[in-house]
This record gives C-alpha cells, structure tokens and sequence, in this order.
C-alpha cells in the first residue's frame, strides 16, 4: 500500500466509523454488529500503525473509551481447559493412586509440583512467539488477554533455542507475589479504593484490566506447569518440564519425581509446612502421572484429566486477639457482623477483619470480645474466626450483645424466620441500602455502566446528586465534573456509559432492580417467559410459579416488589428514560442475508456463536448440518469432514472474510 491509497483508505474508514459511532451512541440504532465495527477499527488501526505520519487526534482511535478498549474478544481453546479432580485426605490420595495401578501391568511414576493459587492462563506460540494469551474463562472459551500477558516478564515473547515445536501452547498460572500485593494494596488504600481480598483475586482482577501499563507496573509472576500440542517430542511430562525451563519459560524448581505414593505423601509432608516460606501463595500439590503414554491411556473425563489429582491443603489458620465488632448494612439490609483483630499474619498476607457471620454464629462460638481467636481464610472475600482459644477465655469477658436497632440508620432490627441474618427494614431511608442497590444495579452484570464504580456512587449520593437509580440519568455533565477528583473528561464518560446502557437488554435491566432472590438467571427467565415488564407486572402468584425455576419464595418477592408503589413510580421513571422493558426480539441489521442457511464449521476468529449472531442480524440462517439446501459452508481453520460434504452437495465453501464481504453492502 502507499501512502496516497493509505490516506484514502483511512479518509474513508474514519468516515464510516465516525458514522457508526453515530448510529450506535446518538442514535443507539446500530446497523452493523460490534464484530464487523470491531473489524473497520482494527483496518483503521493497522493502517495508522504502519503510517504514523496519517495519525491524527481527531481519529476515532484516538478516542477513549472506544468500543474496542471495552472488554475483550472472547476465544475458544483449542483444547478444552480441564481443572483437576481434589481431594484434602491422604486415604482418597491413596486410591486415586490404586486406580492408577490398576490401569497398568507396568511400572509408573508420578511428578509431584506446587499448586499455584492464581490464574490459569494458556499460552500459544507459533514458530517461538508469544501468539495469544488467552484466561480459563469457562474452559471452553476464555477472555484473549494477551496484550496484558505481554508485559509479565517471566513469560517469554519469543523463545530461546530452536528445538520448539512449529506451533504449540502451554499452560501456567499467573500468580502475583506477596511483596507486589502487598505493596499494590497499600498503594489501593492511599487512594481510598476497595482493597483486593487475596493475591489470587488481584492477579486475576489484574490481567483483566484494560490498562496494560498499569498491569506491567503491578508485577505479575508466572509458572507454567503443562504443555500440548500435536506432536510433542516427549515421553514424559517431567522432560517436556525440562524442555520449557530450557526455552525461556518460568518453570517450579520444586517439581519432584516420585516412584511411588509413599513418596507423594512425603513430597506433601515437607510442603505442607515449607510452603509458607515461599514468596506466593500456593494451594496444595498437584500429582501427575509422569509418562505421557500413559496419561494417553488414562484418558479423561468430562471434566477432569484421570491421570492426575490434585491434593489440596487445609486452609491456614492463625491466632489473634478479638478487639471489636462492626456491623455492616448490606443492600438488602441484611447486617453482617464483622470482627476487627489485631492484625496478624496468615497465609502470606496481614489480615485484620474476619467475619461473624450472624449473630447464631456468635453465639455458636461464644465468642467475646478480648477473647483469642483462631481465623481462617477460606475462597472468601475477608476471612472468618473458626473458633476460640478456650484455654485463655477469661471468665470476665461479658457476652457479646447483638445490636438492636441498625447501625447507620437506628431502624429497629427484624429477623424474618428462617433467615440467619437479621435485617434493617428501613429499605428507602438507609444509606447503605440505598447506595447498595445503585451500586448493584450499576455493576458489571446489571447494567454494566462504565465510569460508575463504588466510589463515585458514593460521591453521588453524598453529595445529594442520586437518591435512586433512575437519578442517574437526570445526572448533567456540570454537576459531576465539580465533585472531587472528577472532571469534564470523567463527567463525559460516565454519561456515555449511562446512554450505553439503555441498550441493555431486559433480562439485564430485571436483574438490574435488585429484586430480592431474582439473581441474573432468574431475571433471564422471568425476561423470557413473560417477554415485557408490563406482562410481569400484571403476572399472578401462580403464573410466576409456572415459571422454571421459579419457588414461592422468589414469586412472593417479586410480588411485592412490583405492588410497592414507590417501585412503579421508580420503574415509571426508567420506562422514560428509555430503558428497555421488553425482551426484544435479536436486532436486525440488514436483509442482506434474507434466504440463505449457512452452516459454520472449523476455528473462526469469533466464537461461532457470534456468527450466527451476525447471520440471523442479517436476516439468514445458521443451521447444523449440511445438506442439498445449505447456501454456504462457512469454514474457519481446521475445518474436518464438512467440507468433503459440502464440495459432494456442490455447497460453496467460503472463509471469514468471503463471508464479510457478503454483509459489506451494509457497511
Ligand atoms: S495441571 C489438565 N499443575 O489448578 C491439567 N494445574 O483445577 C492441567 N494449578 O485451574 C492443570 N498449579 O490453574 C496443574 N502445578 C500445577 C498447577 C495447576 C495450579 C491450577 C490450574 C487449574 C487448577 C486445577
């Protein structure tokens, strides 16, 4: 390409991107899928790359918060990400080891490895670079995050040696070290932001950032632990270790051959208490079968690899002394009652809170204040206080006294049978729960409103600004720039997200209310069966319970939610301001397409299901099958048996972008 057909290629994307970002924010009538915009930016980017004299601020590149720096392109795994089978006894350990035996005549060995506690991340390299990065995700498909695992220095972008195999992945764990969480945490504290819980949810919450310099700035660490591919030049999983540490990957030392299961334990033994030494958070020890034969012969099963397991550790405990009790209001007024410590180390990080539960948990273990406490960290946001040091628990410490009224709004306290907790009922004048439900519906999975996080819901409702959720949207551009730490620049972006969301879909906006028990699966199936908010509204008790899924509890609570008047008046006010209220029917784009059945076979760049996405938004049809009525075989890499079909049908074969090209017109 030269630069006088770059220019006029770049006029003309700009031109047309710049019209889509019209349609699709002042209009909010898309006529192209996110895909194929996706597709003119990623042209235009490529091009301004190549020719940066073309650069220009006015590009819609340029512009923040774009589409594309939203999110991340979902990818299938070639091959599925399988977890492991655990277990946490020695005796279950032992017969996972006789099944193994008893699969073979011949002898075999395990390699015994650190279980890393972070996030699993699978690597592809073609001829020895980094290609994609992609997350478990379900382990079907994972977020591509790879210009993030980009910056992580123990992950080599281009290999050592040239003994690799022309296209192959491994998979590791991305793990954070104590010292970089901690001081991440101290930073996250000046800065009044919510504090990551452990090193396994901040490496996590990190690769999903869309700020890749501040990801390099957080220091991620690595360890890969297994390797795929067609051909691998390895008999056992150890040498394919070997192999990897030789190219540049970040390999435990600590994996250990064992010749048999009394071996294993030993390896466990000496971990067990050695592991808290170690600069990261491990979990327990994974045991494999080393020959990889051998693994091939074992197989696996739906979910779960059958020649390894994984031994998991008990939780670490630590003691401390009990100082205070806090009682925090969540959105639904239920309280929590929350212990302050003095702090203590435990499991690699300080902890200083535990939480109590309910006030049967308190009471269940006679816990008082002064007492000397054991904590625990479970999968949990904040640790808990398991038990009490008997031995030191002085007669003169008085019994804790559960509060009365509610601690942020005086409303005296309800405890509806059956439930553990105890409540606020003061559902409209307590700040928590007010905040709490804005803060809800605002979140990732409801409305998913960029620019709106805790903190600046917090500002909003302090300073008068929003006392519910359709307030956000009577919000201007003036009085949110004026609230500290804001500007026009943030004021511009949080309006943005606000009109982004009219677009949610109505099974979103229904989760989105906070309904008590109406989770986001629920409201997909309230959304589906009743179709519209009016026809929910109108549904009898008996109609709800015909609903999948649907008990009594949750028709009960959706009953009263909807009789509320106050409710109607709010959802009244939301119907205005152009939330969509109805399950609507797949947008459509085009009828570019009317007529035609595709069926879609092999890897395309999407996963499939956004193909058929684009199809049917373009007024055709995706099917399974081939036969004498499929207009087009769609057929990414590694395409299998379908395409003998389809040349013996006289289908015609097309790839993705012969496919585009069918849609372009729209363009
Ligand atoms: S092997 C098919 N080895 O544990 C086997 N996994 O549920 C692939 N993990 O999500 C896994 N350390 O992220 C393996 N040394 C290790 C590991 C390890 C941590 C994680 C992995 C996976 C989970 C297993």
């Amino acid at each position: 390409m030269t630069i006088k057909e770059a220019k006029i290629r770049v006029d003309a994307l700009r031109r047309v991107i710049n019209e889509h970002n019209r349609r699709y924010y002042v209009e909010s009538l898309p006529t192209i899928s996110d895909f194929e915009f996706d597709l003119l930016m990623q042209e235009l980017q490529g091009i301004e790359k190549k020719f940066p004299e073309l650069a220009d601020t006015a590009s819609p590149t340029q512009r923040v918060g774009s589409d594309l720096s939203e999110g991340f392109a979902q990818v299938e795994h070639r091959y599925p990400m399988l977890s492991l089978g655990n277990t946490y006894s020695e005796e279950e350990l032992r017969e996972f080891d006789t099944r193994i035996a008893k699969a073979f005549d011949e002898a075999y060995e395990y390699v015994c490895e650190l279980k890393f506690d972070g996030a699993s991340i699978s690597l592809t390299y073609a001829g020895g670079a980094l290609k994609r990065a992609v997350t478990r995700g379900d382990g079907l498909q994972g977020d591509d995050v790879t210009r993030n695992v980009r910056t992580v220095r123990s992950i080599p972008l281009q290999l050592h040696g040239d003994n690799f195999p022309e296209e192959f992945e491994v998979r590791g764990e991305i793990l954070l070290p104590h010292s970089s969480f901690e001081s991440m945490n101290r930073e996250r504290e000046k800065q009044g932001k919510t504090l990551f819980a452990n090193p396994r949810n901040a490496a996590a919450g990190t690769l999903k950032m869309l700020d890749s310099k501040e990801v390099a700035r957080r220091g991620l660490d690595s360890f890969i632990y297994y390797m795929l591919g067609a051909d691998l030049p390895f008999a056992s999983h150890y040498e394919s270790l070997q192999a990897a540490r030789l190219w540049g990957f970040k390999v435990s030392e600590h994996a250990q051959k064992c010749s048999d299961i009394g071996a294993v334990v030993d390896f466990i033994r000496r971990w067990e208490t050695a592991r808290k030494n170690l600069p990261y958070d491990t979990d327990g020890v994974v045991i494999k079968v080393n020959s990889l034969a051998q693994q091939r012969a074992l197989g696996v099963t739906a979910k779960t690899p059958r020649w390894a397991i994984a031994y998991k550790f008990k939780a670490e405990q630590a003691i401390t002394k009990f100082l205070s009790v806090d009682y925090q209001v969540g959105r639904t007024g239920a309280i929590t009652p929350v212990a302050n410590l003095e702090p203590v180390k435990l499991a690699g990080t300080v902890v200083k809170r535990a939480s109590l539960h309910n006030a049967d948990q308190i009471a269940l273990l006679d816990v008082r204040i002064g007492d000397t406490v054991y904590v625990e960290k479970g999968g949990e946001i904040i640790p808990k206080i398991v038990g009490v040091d008997a031995s030191k628990h002085s007669e003169n410490l008085l019994p804790l006294q559960y509060i009365t009224v509610c601690p942020e709004c005086g409303t005296p306290l309800v405890r509806i049978d059956g439930e553990a907790k105890h409540f606020c009922p003061n559902e409209s004048g307590c700040p928590p729960q007010i905040v709490g439900r804005i803060i809800h519906f605002a979140s990732r999975k409801a409305m998913n409103i960029e620019g709106l996080g805790d903190e600046t819901l917090e500002l909003l409702y302090k300073n008068g600004l929003v006392k519910n959720v359709a307030d956000l949207y009577d919000l201007r551009k003036a009085q949110i720039a004026r609230l500290e730490r804001m500007g026009d620049k943030s004021a511009e972006n949080i309006l943005q997200g606000l009109e982004n969301s009219k677009k949610a879909p109505f099974a979103r906006v229904l989760f989105a209310l906070g309904i008590r028990y109406v989770g986001e699966t629920t409201a997909k199936k309230l959304a589906e069966a009743f179709g519209s908010l009016d026809a929910l509204q109108n549904a009898t008790f008996e109609q709800l319970l015909e609903v999948d899924e649907i008990g009594e509890q949750i028709a009960k609570s959706a009953l009263t939610f909807f009789g509320e008047e106050k409710n109607q008046l709010l959802l009244g006010k939301l119907r205005e301001v152009g939330l969509c209220f109805t399950a609507e029917k797949q947008q459509r784009f085009s009828s570019e397409l009317e007529g035609l059945t595709f069926v879609i076979t092999g890897t395309l760049s999407r996963p499939r299901d956004e193909f058929k996405q684009i199809i049917e938004q373009h007024g055709g049809k995706a099917t399974s099958t081939i036969s004498g009525s499929t207009s087009y075989l769609l057929a990414g890499e590694k395409a299998g048996s379908k395409i003998q079909k389809a040349e013996k049908l006289l289908v015609k074969v097309i790839d993705e972008n012969q496919f585009l090209e069918l849609i372009s017109k729209t363009y």
